[in-house]
């Protein structure tokens, strides 16, 4: 074992191939795709889209290619790293294996935080689609527990019920098997096209008027964060998840060229939706009548007189986004899995049942926290506060993975990201310039978290280390596997 001044370093790949274990190479570059695409389309366009139109304007458009941009760097030191030590913990791991403990502590901290608030923002987007649903077809439901107490309420109970339904899924052991993937991302994708046919003929330049009424860096307006930045800041939310398709390089049959094309080609065919229904959106409402709302899309097509087609996107957003909540409440059970499996958290916590082999403590708590915050908070803080542990995470995996061609240059990597110092350099200043561009109540809560979070690892994570301890890392066959989530 090595170790630096961030403590203890795991070894790359040490105990971590256990060939038994190996899953098998059955992916190609189309399910990567779809795997990408499937886990990546969600509440960011559904539901954020009116957000972002609220803090810039029609140049939301603009927001939502400079997210795009800065997750695609991200996303391919993403895939070299992946490749190159394809284990369970994604972006933890890989700090751990780079930079030391400590470093690695503060990026799983911070990924518990990007994968459970994830899971209560898509809840969230979800209750809004649910209850706009609901009303259109005339029903009236109790307002005291349709939203927490930010929104005159008491709690936002479908975002609950669907994040606890979703966690007893998980403990059941439900997975989303491949091909119910595709149909999922069918219908995600269908909806936004019919939206994009729908409204586009709508569009009028004057809503285009003025582009950017608030200027393009974030800077506060009557106590909401403004400007194309803070907006960028936000539907950035809409293009994570596809460390899905990282996570998979083990599965893929020919890596080198399959996760290249998978994760360019998800996030490039994200953006280009994204683009696309931001342009019909803010071209055919003006941004001022989307801002605020819990459901904007189906707002646009009610408004633009298609009724039918409103309550569709609705249906769509109801069925699909389920899926997200799946997949990031299962990432966020490996990363605690992981963490408490390398001694950083109780070990008892990674305990797996026998019955249907799942962590069931992990996922139960986070269940639980998830549906406590999807019920009392805002859509939009929950987004940011997700975005900014998220942001540390590229950070950190930009960084790892521009260290290690420098220190280990002969290691052999199965995926080269391009340009490694210009795209890694990149990726760090695009997440810097974003992380700086959200709300100051949004630092300064995710600041307070990483301090819990230290004091946590100082009183009790760093002296039960297994790596520190026995100078080993926690082997991966050693105790039982997860299954993945797409198989
Ligand atoms: N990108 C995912 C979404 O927008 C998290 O829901």
């Amino acid at each position: 074992m090595s170790s630096g001044f961030w403590g203890p370093i795991k070894p790359i790949g040490g105990g971590q191939h256990d060939h038994h274990r190996r899953l098998k190479p059955t992916l190609s570059w189309p399910h990567l795709i779809a795997l990408g695409v499937g886990a990546i389309v969600g509440t960011g366009i559904y539901t954020l889209t009116g957000v972002g139109a609220d803090r810039a304007g029609p140049a939301v458009v603009l927001a939502f290619a400079i997210a795009g941009a800065v997750c695609a760097c991200a996303a391919l030191a993403y895939a070299e790293l992946a490749t190159l030590i394809p284990t369970a913990g994604s972006a933890y791991t890989y700090s751990y294996s780079v930079m030391g403990e400590t470093i690695g502590w503060v990026v799983g901290w911070s990924l518990i935080l990007e994968y459970s608030l994830a899971c209560s923002t898509v809840a969230v987007g979800w209750s809004g689609y649910l209850v706009g649903w609901i009303q259109s077809v005339g029903i009236e439901l109790p307002p005291m527990l349709l939203a927490g107490p930010h929104g005159g309420g008491i709690i936002n109970l479908p975002a609950v019920l669907v994040a606890l339904a979703i966690a007893g899924m998980l403990i059941a052991g439900t997975r989303e098997s491949a091909t119910l993937n595709i149909v999922l991302v069918i219908i995600k994708l269908t909806a936004l096209s019919f939206f994009v046919i729908l409204a586009l003929p709508s569009f009028s330049a004057g809503n285009f008027e003025p582009f950017m009424p608030y200027g393009f860096g974030s800077h506060e307006i009557g106590g909401t964060t403004r400007g194309v930045m803070a907006a960028a800041a936000i539907v950035f939310f809409a293009f994570y998840g596809f460390d899905a398709v990282a996570t998979s390089a083990e599965e893929a049959r020919n890596p080198g060229r399959d996760l290249t094309i998978g994760i360019i080609g998800s996030m490039a065919v994200c953006t280009l939706i994204y683009m696309a229904v931001a342009v019909s959106a803010v071209g055919s409402l003006h941004f001022t009548e989307l801002a605020g709302s819990s459901e904007p899309l189906a707002l646009v097509l009610r408004t633009l007189g298609h009724p039918f087609a409103a309550w569709a996107i609705a249906a769509a957003a109801l069925i699909a986004l389920p899926s997200v909540i799946l997949v990031m409440m299962y990432g966020q059970s490996r990363i605690f899995f992981v963490m408490a499996r390398d001694g950083l958290l109780p070990r008892s916590l990674s305990d797996v049942s026998p019955r249907t082999g799942t962590p069931v403590k992990i996922t139960a708590i986070t269940g639980v926290f998830v549906a406590a915050v999807a019920g009392f908070f805002r859509l939009d803080e929950i987004a940011e506060l997700a975005n900014a542990g998220t942001l540390i995470a590229f950070i950190a995996v930009a960084a790892c993975m521009m260290i290690l061609r420098r220190r280990a240059p002969d290691l052999a990597r199965v995926f080269r990201c391009p340009q490694p110092y210009l795209v890694g350099t990149l990726a760090i200043l695009g997440c810097i310039y974003l992380l700086i561009s959200l709300p100051s109540t949004t630092l300064v809560r995710f600041v307070g978290w990483n301090i819990v979070g230290l004091l946590i690892y100082f009183a009790y994570g760093r002296s039960r280390s297994l790596l520190a301890r026995t100078g080993k890392p926690a082997a991966e066959g050693s105790e039982p596997e997860l299954i993945p989530p797409h198989q």
